[in-house]
This record gives C-alpha cells, sequence and structure tokens, in this order.
C-alpha cells in the first residue's frame, strides 16, 4: 500500500504497472470510509490487480459552506482501514491545491436534463462540482474499471453519461447499496447522527420497503402521498423529497409502464444531517 498526494507521481506509478498489464480498479471518495466504501474496494479487488481509492473532500460540490466545514476527515484512520482489506491498494489524497491549482472552481456541463432532478434541485451545482472531480480524477488514475455505489444513484447515472459524452475509456460499475443491520444505508454522514437521530433513522428505509409493495398496486401519485403523511407524522425526520422516477431519465413517473424500470427516492433531514436513500421498485 502506497500512499500518494501527488498527482505526477501517482500518474507515473500506475503508468509503468500498466505496460507490465496491470489492471486497475477504482473508487472515488471523500473519506471517513465506512463498510459501503469497502465493499466497493472489495469488487474492485475481485475484478482487477489494483484498487486506487482516491480520498478528497471536494469543495466544489458542495452547496453549503457549514456542511463542508463539518465533513469528517480522518485521513489516518482511512489509510489504517484500507490497510486491513489488502496490499493492492493504492491510495491518493490530495490536496485541493493538487487537484484545483489555485482555481477552486466547477467545470459546467449538462446531461441532458439528469442534472436538473431531485438532488440537482435541492443542492445547486453540485454534478458540476461531483463531474469536474471525478473528470479530473479519471484523467489522473486512468482506471480500467470504476466502481460507484447506487447509494447516490443520481451521480452514478450522471457519471455514466460523463463517460459516454467526453469518450472516456473506464467501464463504470453501479454497486448495490451496503445497509446496517437496521436498514439504515451507511453513510459518511451517520457518525454526526445524535443518538435519538441515529434511532430514527432506519425509518427511512422501512418506509422505502413499505413504499415499494404498495407500488404493486397503487399508483405513484398515490404512494407519494402515502410517504409523505408518514414522515409528516414522525417527530425526528423532516422530508425534503420523496420521488419515484424512470431510471434512465430520472423524471418522475406520471403513469406506471410494464416496460420501464422504476426506483423510488427519499432526502431528509435528520436534525441537521441530510441523508439521502433509495431503493429499486421492482
Ligand atoms: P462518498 O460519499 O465518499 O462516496 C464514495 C462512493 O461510495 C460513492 O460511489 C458512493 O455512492 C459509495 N457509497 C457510499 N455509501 C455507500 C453505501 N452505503 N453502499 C454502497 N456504496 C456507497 O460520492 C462521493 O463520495 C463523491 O461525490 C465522489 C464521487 C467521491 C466525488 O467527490
Amino acid at each position: 500500500m502506497i500512499v500518494f498526494t501527488n498527482k505526477t507521481k501517482i500518474q507515473d506509478h500506475i503508468f509503468n504497472l500498466k505496460t507490465k498489464g496491470i489492471t486497475f480498479g477504482f473508487v472515488p471518495t471523500m473519506g471517513a470510509l465506512h463498510k459501503g466504501h469497502l465493499s466497493l474496494v472489495e469488487r474492485a479487488l475481485e475484478e482487477n490487480n489494483i484498487c486506487v481509492v482516491s480520498i478528497f473532500v471536494n469543495p466544489t460540490q458542495f452547496d453549503n459552506v457549514e456542511d463542508l466545514k463539518k465533513y469528517p476527515r480522518t485521513l489516518e484512520k482511512d489509510v489504517s482501514l484500507l490497510q486491513t482489506v489488502s496490499k493492492n491498494i493504492l491510495i491518493y489524497a490530495p490536496s485541493v491545491e493538487d487537484i484545483y491549482e489555485g482555481n477552486t472552481k466547477a467545470e459546467s456541463f449538462t446531461f441532458d436534463g439528469l442534472e436538473f432532478e431531485m438532488e440537482g434541485k435541492f443542492r445547486q451545482g453540485h454534478f458540476n462540482g461531483v463531474a469536474t472531480i471525478v473528470k479530473r480524477l479519471f484523467e489522473i488514475v486512468t482506471p480500467n474499471n470504476a466502481y460507484f455505489g447506487e447509494k447516490d444513484f443520481q451521480q452514478l447515472t450522471i457519471i455514466k453519461k460523463l463517460v459516454t459524452k467526453y469518450n472516456i475509456p473506464v467501464i463504470v460499475n453501479g454497486c448495490s447499496i451496503y445497509r446496517e443491520e437496521t436498514g439504515l444505508a451507511y453513510s459518511s454522514r451517520n457518525q454526526r447522527l445524535k443518538p435519538d437521530y441515529k434511532l430514527a433513522a432506519p425509518f427511512i428505509f422501512k418506509t422505502l420497503t413499505a413504499a415499494k409493495k404498495k407500488f404493486g398496486t397503487k399508483s405513484a401519485k398515490q404512494v407519494t402521498e402515502w410517504v409523505e403523511k408518514q414522515f409528516a407524522a414522525n417527530t425526528f425526520l423532516e422530508l425534503e423529497y420523496f420521488e419515484i422516477a424512470d431510471i434512465t431519465t430520472l423524471k418522475t413517473v406520471k403513469r406506471k409502464s410494464k416496460s420501464k424500470s422504476y426506483r423510488a427516492f427519499v432526502a431528509a433531514y435528520a436534525g441537521d444531517i441530510r441523508l439521502i436513500d433509495n431503493i429499486a421498485m421492482k
């Protein structure tokens, strides 16, 4: 395991190994690693010789300065955790300067409207920031495969679009959501939940599961209204949005079609912590 902080150094290292036929899987992260991240790393190691993990809290994807400030930064702990997984891991933990070279700004992207749905409505400029950093990281790491969690399904869909639009030679793989026993999806933000909110948070997945069941016999509108009512009665969680959307366009379903696939998406606040989750409706 080597920890790189400089893009030229990791680029040279990877280039040399690639000439020997070594394959690379890539897991971009913002650190504060948990079992959800590790499930991606393990899959990358199964399908490639080496897994590169980037750890970088990307300032340009935060629309909220407080959220950026409070985002957990636990590099030493993250490195020790990855050491327990495999020695075939390279870590890239750059500084803001190494990535942005004095110009900490997001580029502007369009993704056929995917960027205006759900998270795009509530987090101004978020996907421009995500696309900027992921495109740069792809250029530095040049992986054969990249792994993204379905936890951030809209992000995964947008990254697939980014790669097609810019002809980036990488295969983007989606990985299923890793959950705690309570059903709560692992998230770096969970460690900031106060005990009452931690106890309340599994309600999100419970409600998603019940919504999925109801969607068998009820319309998207009926299910949405039912979910909104459940959240309104919950004193710990404040719903930001619930939507059942087409998995390709991410647009809200108006009328169900058997030939299409849908997912239900939730964003909710547990105190001042914003949590997101989603579930396949089939
Ligand atoms: P971060 O939130 O650290 O997540 C890194 C990757 O882990 C993402 O692909 C995310 O979907 C995945 N992930 C998080 N929790 C998961 C869970 N419970 N189960 C499965 N996968 C999970 O997403 C980002 O960072 C950033 O936006 C990034 C892509 C690194 C760009 O800055």
